[in-house]
């Protein structure tokens, strides 16, 4: 987590009578812990699961649930607090949104404070549905979101998994670290720029084996490829994702393909290369292997010196592709500009992103980096040092320029 990511931010919360109210709680958390400033508007059926006390002591503002104020002195003093509202706001999130309110905000309804705020709203507003299977996959249902989408609204759909019924299937609110990250794309000011494209990321190190216990591995967390597997999904894209062995988690829509070693990577790639029309190679795959691995665990007393590299195979360098985008990216400890330069034009990238390890917030295992990015026509850009999910959502922009 990296304070840059939602600093100085303010958004409205509203919240609906679904169950998935109780998450709305863990989202203002969320939201606060990533520098947002949070207000809660809530519908009065939101109230029979959450209340109103719980988003108050988490927000540190008051909770507006009423249109009308309590103390408005018998209509004798004006209180457009809707008004005042909106426009301090930067973004609004609905999470959970229930099929009830999605289709009140299709219809233009405002029979409730959230639903005044919504039509009332400058700022951009990102929905997160919640429902049970058969509400939420209801024709009217659909037909309702998609009417929010073209209203140019932005939704983060609801998974697919356990819900509160019992029921198995799509409904569940999706991920509060998810909808989180769509807010601060959205924040950022990018849009749905990777719709209808497919990507293919790799992330992480590739592990050499050397006997059944040891491999030659490397410090790769993998965090840089899968935040630009986040960022690439959020911004539209189908993405697929190549990993190596790490520890993060993705969102569910993401094809996830698991592997260890450079070899298996490299089938990998070569069998999805055809599918996608970028490749974002951010993994860190092992220069070398051993020529032979043991199917024993080798002893202290076995000489060491016999564990023999080869070179492992360069993915980019024997890549056979055409009319498709490919990016690289280089880590380098001297002379970094020049050597990231020579693997551009060695690897024929269309760009290289250069992750320099002398910042020493930057690189292997930190939330935060440094990057260069450099084109295939020369041109090169210096980013600041941020979260590794804004330095994706930079490499993506420069993909698309
Ligand atoms: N790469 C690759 N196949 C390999 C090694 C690296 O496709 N066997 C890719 C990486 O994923 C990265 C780019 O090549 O996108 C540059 O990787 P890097 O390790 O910086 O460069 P190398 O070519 O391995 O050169 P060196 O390690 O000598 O700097």
């Amino acid at each position: 987590m990296h304070a840059d990511q939602l600093s100085g931010k303010k958004i409205i919360l509203g919240v609906t009578g679904g169950i998935a109210a109780y998450k709305a709680c863990w989202l203002t958390r969320e939201l606060i812990k990533r520098g947002a400033e949070v207000k809660v508007v809530m519908t009065p059926s939101a109230l029979q699961f959450v209340q109103p006390l719980t988003f108050s002591s988490l927000s540190k503002n008051e909770v507006v649930v009423n249109i009308f104020p309590d103390n408005q002195n018998n209509g004798t003093s004006m209180k457009t607090w809707h008004i005042d509202l909106v426009r301090w706001a930067d973004l609004m999130i609905i999470a959970p949104c229930t099929v009830n309110t999605a289709a009140k905000i299709a219809a233009g309804i405002s029979d409730n404070a959230l639903l005044t705020v919504v039509l009332a709203l400058r700022s951009p507003l990102l929905i997160a549905p919640a429902a049970d299977i058969d509400m939420y996959e209801n024709k009217i249902t659909q037909k309702n979101f998609r009417t929010l989408e073209d209203m140019g609204y932005s939704i983060v759909k609801a998974e697919k998994g356990e819900l509160a019924s019992g029921l198995e299937g799509g409904g569940r609110m999706a991920d509060i670290n998810k909808i989180a990250d769509a807010a601060e794309v959205i924040l950022l000011g990018y849009k749905r720029d990777l719709h209808n494209k497919k990507v293919l990321v790799t992330a992480g190190p590739t592990n050499e084996d050397i006997d059944p216990v040891r491999f030659i591995g490397n410090r790769s967390s993998g965090k840089m490829g899968y935040n630009i597997a986040k960022a690439a999904y959020l911004r539209g894209a189908e993405v697929t994702l190549i990993s190596g062995p790490v520890s993060e988690s993705i969102y569910p829509e993401v094809k996830v393909i698991s592997i260890r070693t450079a070899e298996e990577m490299k089938k990998a790639v070569d069998a999805e290369m055809v599918n996608n029309d970028i490749l974002i190679m951010a993994a860190a795959v092992a220069d070398y292997k051993p020529i032979k691995i043991s199917d024993r665990k080798l002893k202290k007393e076995d000489n060491l010196d016999m564990i023999k590299l080869t070179q492992t195979e360069d993915i980019l360098s024997t890549l056979k592709v055409s009319g498709k985008k490919v990016i690289g990216f280089a880590l380098e400890t001297d002379n970094e500009t020049e050597n990231a330069r020579k693997k551009l034009k060695n690897k024929l990238l269309d760009m290289i992103v250069l992750n320099s390890l002398k910042d020493k917030n930057s690189g292997f295992e930190h939330n935060t980096n440094k990057i260069t990015v450099i084109h295939k026509n020369g041109e090169q850009i210096d980013f600041p040092l941020e979260s590794k999910f804004r330095a994706a959502n930079r490499i993506i922009s420069e993909i698309l320029k």
